[in-house]
């Protein structure tokens, strides 16, 4: 008991010593009010968001996403039980927007019989990106899944290792990013170049465009398509500072910017200043590289796409997609406003675009591609019902190679070593292992979208028609999805000739249902 005797006295010295700090500092009243005491307040305020996470929070509480939601890609990842027990604890008739999906009885694609089966399932796009406007290099995408675009510098080398990897393993796409083609990049996953207003990665000294670079650059690593940045969903009109402190010798060698010195992102491009030029410089890049080339836009004010798609219908220039990104899409960093409460969020953002599009008859010469929460099967299912044909998966991603969803991505503090250049915090990632984790992820994703698709009676979710999805208005009745957003019946669908083509391409992996012959008094 001696050192309780010693460490008494001294405890009771620090705690006074707090208490006249705290009653003489100005700067927190409730310090000067409640001396020491007042501190509970801010370490719970501190820790608030693990206590929730990880005590108090219900199943579906939570944003971005849902404990249950988080569970299900960590399970996929893992190739765990990522089941269910004793039915949904959704509060399914009674909360407004809700989207049911209906199943068929005698659909034309017969379901599989066993819970795993379709798992390795093929999954390619019902279109052929740059196919419409003859691109040299125009091709089918493998996997109607893919990964959103996510720079290196926002997240660790290692997180897009393990992201490059794993696309390498499902068959997908991995978009770089606007931060330039690193080479953590290099890894064996196939590419999407994201341009966005500083040009990173093919830029000259001056921070000028430079088509030689990106000539260059493209046929340095396997690049499939270009994609012109606009915007995004959580921060869109907004340009970007990169502290020089955060500059390293790598991110700057990426960028093809100084090491060490502040690096800003405009808020605007300098090649093109309205959607002639913006047409103008589309087809520049497609001529030059041969790749199919499209936008990145959130939605807001419609005037932009239909001065778009006006010009492609009467000029003939054209871009190969369009990729919405929905309001409650992600972001390295961004302010509160514009997280919360600029742009559209997915589905209204993209049905209104689509729409322009289908109003011009040009929605089948268009890819669309979406993002914004749909790496759970449930929203993509909805977002290929209302025509998208590839959905890009960004956080869903990063929660499949460790993320635990601690929001701390612009602190550079990240505790998995996800979001983070602290060297210490990323080595904690071991891109190997996690690389498996994304590819599973991926695979079971697809397969639940092939799964729900034979439910409805189709072969691919992109034959899932806008009739297949009623969204409930929480007080017992419901909607057709078409009604909701003003879709004519035959609007979100590929062309008679682009379905014909992917339920040929399905047809001989499609998993087939049914255990036994039938019998000899079987009458159908
Ligand atoms: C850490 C992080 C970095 C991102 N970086 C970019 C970027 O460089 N370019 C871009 O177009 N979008 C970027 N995004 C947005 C995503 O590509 C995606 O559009 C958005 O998060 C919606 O998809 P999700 O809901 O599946 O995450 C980033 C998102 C996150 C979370
Ligand atoms: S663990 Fe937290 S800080 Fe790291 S990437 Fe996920 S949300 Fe961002």
């Amino acid at each position: 008991m001696r050192w309780a005797r010693r460490a008494v006295p001294a405890v009771t010295a620090a705690v006074a010593a707090l208490a006249a700090r705290d009653l003489m500092q100005r700067d927190h009243a409730l310090l000067r009010n409640f001396p020491v005491l007042g501190r509970a307040r801010y370490l719970l305020e501190a820790i608030g968001p693990e206590l929730r996470q990880y005590i108090v929070a219900g199943n579906n509480e939570e944003r971005p996403f849902t404990r249950d939601q988080r569970r299900w890609v960590y399970a996929s990842a893992k190739q765990e039980n990522n089941y269910f027990g004793f039915g949904t604890d959704n509060d399914i008739e009674y909360t407004p927007g809700y989207p049911i999906i209906k199943h068929r009885t005698f659909g034309r694609a017969v379901p599989s019989s066993t819970p795993t089966a379709g798992h390795d399932v093929r999954l390619p796009c019902a279109k052929v990106l740059g196919g419409a406007r003859g691109r040299a290099r125009a091709f089918r995408p493998e996997s109607v899944v893919n990964i959103s675009g996510m720079s290196f510098g926002s997240l660790s080398g290692n997180a897009v290792t393990a992201l490059n990897r794993g696309a390498a393993l499902a068959g997908c796409l991995q978009n770089t990013g606007e931060g330039g083609l690193s080479p953590y990049h290099r890894n064996g996953g196939e590419l999407v170049f994201q341009l966005g207003t500083a040009y990173f990665g093919c830029r000259d000294e001056q921070g000028r465009f430079s088509l030689d670079r990106l000539r260059d650059l493209v046929a340095s690593a396997p690049v499939k398509a270009l994609e012109i940045k606009l915007s995004q969903g959580a921060k869109p009109s907004l340009g970007g500072l990169l502290p020089g402190a955060k500059v390293s010798a790598e991110i700057a060698a990426t960028r093809g910017i100084p090491a060490g010195q502040d690096c800003v992102s405009p808020s605007r491009h300098a090649e093109f200043s309205d959607c002639d030029s913006l047409l103008d410089w589309v087809e520049l890049l497609a001529a030059e590289t041969g790749l199919p080339v499209g936008i990145k836009s959130a939605v807001g004010d419609l005037g932009f796409w239909q001065e778009l798609a006006t010009l492609m219908r009467d000029t003939g220039r054209g871009v190969d997609f369009v990729t919405i990104d929905g309001g409650e899409g992600g972001t390295g960093a961004a302010p509160l406003i514009f997280t919360d409460s600029v742009s559209l969020p997915f589905q209204q953002g993209f049905s209104r675009v689509y729409k322009v599009f289908a109003e011009h008859d040009l929605h089948e010469q268009v890819v669309f591609a979406g993002g914004g929460k749909l790496g759970l099967p449930d929203n993509a299912i909805v977002a290929f019902a209302l025509g998208c044909d590839l959905v890009n998966v960004g956080r869903e991603a990063m929660l499949s190679i460790g993320c635990v969803q601690a929001q701390k991505c612009h602190t550079d503090t990240c505790p998995t070593g996800v979001a983070t250049q602290n060297a210490w915090l990323a080595r904690g990632l071991d891109p190997t292992l996690k690389s498996v984790r994304a590819a599973n992820y991926l695979r079971t994703l697809r397969r639940d979208l092939v799964k729900v698709a034979e439910a409805c009676g189709v072969e691919h979710p992109g034959l899932i028609g806008t009739d297949a999805v009623e969204i409930l208005d929480g007080r017992t009745g419901s909607t057709p999805l078409h009604e909701v957003y003003g879709y004519r019946p035959d609007w979100g669908l590929p062309s008679p000739a682009d379905q014909a083509e992917i339920v040929r391409l399905m047809a001989p992996e499609a998993p087939q249902g049914g255990s036994a012959t039938p019998s000899p008094t079987a009458v159908g």
